[in-house]
């Protein structure tokens, strides 16, 4: 009896990499799982239909699972995804949102197609494959669901050459603050992973940075977030909701939200002069605090 016996879960982007090793582990642990996957090149081009060798690994298995090559870029394409979970299936419980590409570049050089690509597969993903499944979760009433989004370092910390990425990221965290606001009252949780894997789109980057690179090793590879993931989707989180979670070299952290550290009131409209005071002690303050988490944040 596994954890997520017979919940039915979308997973976007799930022929490859983070989504291929949660698809296997959610299989293992009873889930019925829809492999979505366009089969796209890391900067989104060309498709290929690498979703069928997961579902083939998944029923050799055992368990259940079906394909669907649609792109999450698109409104048509997050309808068809749900639908086919609805019909091989009849339900849906999780949604997954974690189709990924990149297209690294400063925002000196940046195309507008790579602008819009990121924030189509990103951002527009997100809505694309998350408003069937709410609409679905309203209309039956159905309680205790899960949606899942993929944010990144980039986007709740930043990295050079990602303004397109970045801002993507950082929107699908503000998307998840306020999506989980609006589920509360269908017990839907919504929770956000930051992870940090050596896969297709990260291994160049990773031996840029000069670090040895094995994706065999659980602790570098895409499969130590899996377990995660499937945490999350059981019964043991119904009360966790609104979180970002930080997965990378075999470490699991939970992420501060953006929150006012310390503030100034004035009884009239702010002189440059009170300005002058006042401003670097806010800065001051900013500093300490991340002192203190940089601190909290190390692993035990
Ligand atoms: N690997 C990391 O360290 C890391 C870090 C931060 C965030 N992420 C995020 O995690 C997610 C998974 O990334 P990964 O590292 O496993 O990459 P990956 O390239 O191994 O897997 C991504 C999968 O998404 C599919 N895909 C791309 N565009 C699609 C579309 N339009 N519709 C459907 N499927 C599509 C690809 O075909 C691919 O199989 C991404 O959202 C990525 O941005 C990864």
């Amino acid at each position: 009896m596994g954890v997520l016996n017979n919940k039915v879960a979308i997973i976007t982007g799930a022929g490859r990499g983070i989504g291929m090793e949660t698809a296997l582990l959610f299989a293992k642990e009873g889930a019925k799982v829809v492999v979505n996957d366009l089969g796209a090149n890391p900067d989104g081009s060309g498709h290929e239909k690498v979703a069928d060798e997961v579902v083939a690994e998944i029923k050799a298995l055992g368990g259940e699972a079906v394909a669907n090559y649609d792109s999450v870029d698109s409104y048509e394409g997050g309808i068809n995804i749900f639908n086919t979970a609805m019909e091989a299936f009849g339900a849906v419980d999780i949604v997954i949102n974690n189709a990924g590409i990149l297209r690294d570049k400063t925002l000196f050089n940046m195309e507008e197609s790579d602008w819009d690509a990121i924030m189509a597969v990103h951002l527009k993903g997100h809505f694309n494959c998350t408003q069937p499944f709410v609409r679905y979760i309203r209309e039956t009433n159905r309680l205790n669901c899960r949606i899942i989004n993929m944010s990144s370092v980039s986007g709740l910390i930043g990295n050079f050459g990602q303004t397109n990425y970045g801002a993507a990221k950082a929107g699908i965290a503000g998307f998840s603050r306020s999506l989980s606001m609006e589920m509360a009252k269908y017990k839907c949780t919504v929770n956000t992973i930051s992870p940090g894997a050596a896969t297709r789109l990260t291994i160049d980057l990773m031996k840029a940075a000069g670090r040895e690179v094995n994706p065999d090793d659980w602790s570098q590879g895409p499969q130590q977030i899996a377990p995660i993931i499937a945490w999350i989707c059981s019964d043991e989180a119904n009360e966790i909701t609104n979180q970002i979670f930080h997965v990378s070299s075999g470490t699991v952290g939970i992420m501060q939200q953006p929150a006012v550290i310390k503030s100034f009131k004035s009884e009239e409209l702010w002189s440059m002069d009170q300005l002058n005071q006042l401003m670097p002690d806010l800065v001051e303050a900013k500093k300490t605090h991340d002192k203190e988490v940089e601190e909290k944040g190390k692993p035990s």
